[in-house]
């Protein structure tokens, strides 16, 4: 299969008279559940409680609109797809192109026809990857100024990032993830300003360590507080979202002048996702 590389990339040509809203996906609990263990937070014996998980992702929600100011949109939940409140995982998007993930494992490939759907729906130019390459979305790569950071091994395949780099036209970094409860590279790291990220160096090999403090300045989370997913934070301008029970990260981050927001995310932890898995960047 080819890939179609963007030529003229639109969000090159859109001049911005005026500063607009960051605009998110996110996907509202209604069919959330644990039915599978497809990483090491899930345990089917460890069911999130419904009513609360709502609650939190409501308050995320109210956060994310009423305070931070972004814009979301919202894609209902299908019911075979208990997964699928993590849209961070549903692709990559960059202006109205979107590079739609290939889930490693069959329980969330469900989701993929849904995710297409939205996009297509919604206006998005649909790029598909070959079926044996997989990619896990914004999950497996984030931007870092106009630098594409991008994990591999536990969910994404490394083949995925030639893609990424060929259809975006932008140079990726590819990291090795390495301990299964960090198994998507924004569990493990996150961008803080266009030079600046904040990571945990346990979940990434030597070599991904070289590589990220040779090309950004760095902050580092301890094991404590990236074990409550601290670096599965949202950050969209000089404000953070974070997870709750990560206070020494969120007093680092606010001595540097951000703001940040703690949200009480425990049910979805319970699936291995918090605040930035629960969300999708549409740029
Ligand atoms: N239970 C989901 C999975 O294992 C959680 C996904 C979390 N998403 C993320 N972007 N880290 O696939």
């Amino acid at each position: 299969m080819s890939i179609t590389v963007v030529q003229e990339p639109e969000w090159e040509r859109q001049v911005d008279t005026e500063p607009r809203p960051t605009r998110l996906l996110m996907c509202a609990p209604t069919q959330y559940a644990l039915r599978y263990e497809i990483n090491p937070w899930m345990v089917l014996e460890n069911q999130p409680d419904l009513p609360l998980a709502t609650r939190q992702w409501q308050e995320l929600y109210r956060i994310l609109t009423e305070q931070v100011g972004a814009q979301v949109e919202l894609i209902e939940q299908a019911p075979e797809a208990p997964d699928m409140v993590f849209t961070a995982n549903a692709g990559l998007v960059r202006g109205r192109y979107v590079l739609l993930a290939n889930f490693r494992h069959p329980q969330r490939q469900v989701e993929e026809p849904h995710f297409r759907r939205w996009f297509e729906e919604n206006g998005y130019h649909v790029q598909l990857l070959p079926v044996g390459c997989k990619f896990e979305g914004e999950g497996d790569a984030l931007f870092v100024g106009d630098t594409l950071v991008a994990g591999y091994l536990k969910r994404s395949d490394i083949c995925s990032h030639r893609h990424l780099s060929d259809y975006l036209a932008v140079p990726v970094l590819s990291l090795e993830l390495v301990d299964d409860r960090w198994y998507h590279l924004d569990t493990c790291l996150f961008a803080l300003s266009a030079d600046t990220v904040v990571y945990y160096p346990g979940a990434f090999d030597a070599y991904a360590r070289t590589v990220i403090q040779n090309h950004f300045e760095t902050i580092e989370v301890c094991e404590e507080e990236a074990l409550r997913f601290a670096c599965n934070s949202v950050v969209i301008g000089n404000q953070v979202v974070m997870p709750a029970g990560c206070p020494r990260i969120a007093s680092r981050l606010e001595a540097r002048g951000y703001r940040v927001h703690s949200v009480d995310l425990s049910e979805f932890l319970k699936a291995g996702g918090a605040a930035k898995c629960l969300t999708l960047f549409l740029r």
